[in-house]
């Protein structure tokens, strides 16, 4: 990854957006990094990005494997004036900001399970992890995100569920540079209309990526779990479940696939 090359390719909202570039050749995981550097005073808004991470962090505590220049690992850390409430829309603007940016590379027929997994045909291609930090009286915001590139076969027999990658999915892969210029590009767009106009502008795209709305899911958060079928994101990004007892807001869990229609 070569910086000059990369912030030749941003546009101006991205170019704003990042003071900071650190390209790592290998790191335990960019969000960790990013968070150190927040508790150890950096400030400024910045990009974190490796080709390897040692200690790759996802959702609910599971790993992201992160081989070698298999996949695209980095994380943009913003300071945060908005609510913490805002994290739960923040975090699905970003999972429709990744899905952009690989349509315009040509990764065609990609869609979103709630709340921000990148899939195409079900598979996973890519993951978000949004981590909020308060240092003194500024709250910081971390986007990682990891999206697969060229994952190595023993590393697709390891993981506990269905993945895809993008060399599978585009016919000529870009390079490092125009990708991550590409994701960057999308997301710091994106960010500033939500900071200006919050998530109406995005539900309506949400939904139209969705691959589970008006379907029979399950719901899981812990042990609970609620069945029913999907209307897809409501106006703050919650997801909207018809249940036997009424629609129900679900702010939190995984969505599982009903395996039988439901009545
Ligand atoms: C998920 O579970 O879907 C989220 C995966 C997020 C992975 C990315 S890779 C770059 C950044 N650093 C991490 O340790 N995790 C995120």
């Amino acid at each position: 990854m070569n910086e000059q090359v990369l912030r030749s390719l941003l546009n101006v909202e991205a170019e704003q957006s990042i003071s900071k570039v650190q390209i790592f050749d290998e790191i335990d995981s960019t969000n960790s990094e990013s968070l150190r550097q927040i508790q150890a005073g950096a400030t400024e808004n910045r990009l974190v990005v490796a080709s390897s991470q040692t200690a790759g962090r996802g959702r609910r505590g599971r790993q992201w494997l992160s081989p070698k220049n298999a996949g695209m690992y980095f994380s943009l850390t913003r300071s945060f004036s908005l609510e913490a409430s805002a994290l739960q829309s923040l975090s699905l603007v970003t999972a429709i900001s990744v899905v952009e940016a690989l349509h315009e590379l040509g990764a065609a027929k990609l869609t979103l399970k709630w709340p921000n997994d990148v899939l195409y045909e079900k598979r996973k291609l890519g993951g978000i992890l949004l981590e909020l930090q308060q240092k003194e009286a500024t709250r910081f915001l971390v986007f990682g995100i990891g999206v697969n590139i060229d994952l190595p076969a023993d590393s697709i027999a390891s993981i506990d569920r269905p993945v895809v990658d993008l060399q599978s999915i585009v016919g000529e892969l870009p390079a490092p540079e125009a990708l991550l210029a590409a994701l960057l590009n999308q997301l710091c767009r994106n960010l500033n209309d939500y900071e200006r106009n919050g998530f109406s502008n995005f539900s309506r795209r949400w939904n139209e990526l969705d691959c589970y709305r008006l379907s029979d899911i399950v719901i899981q958060n812990g042990e609970s779990r609620i069945i029913g079928k999907s209307l897809g994101v409501g106006a703050d990004g919650s997801l909207l479940l018809q249940t036997s007892s009424g629609t129900q807001s679900i702010t939190s869990g995984e969505i599982f696939p009903s395996l039988h229609p439901l009545s």
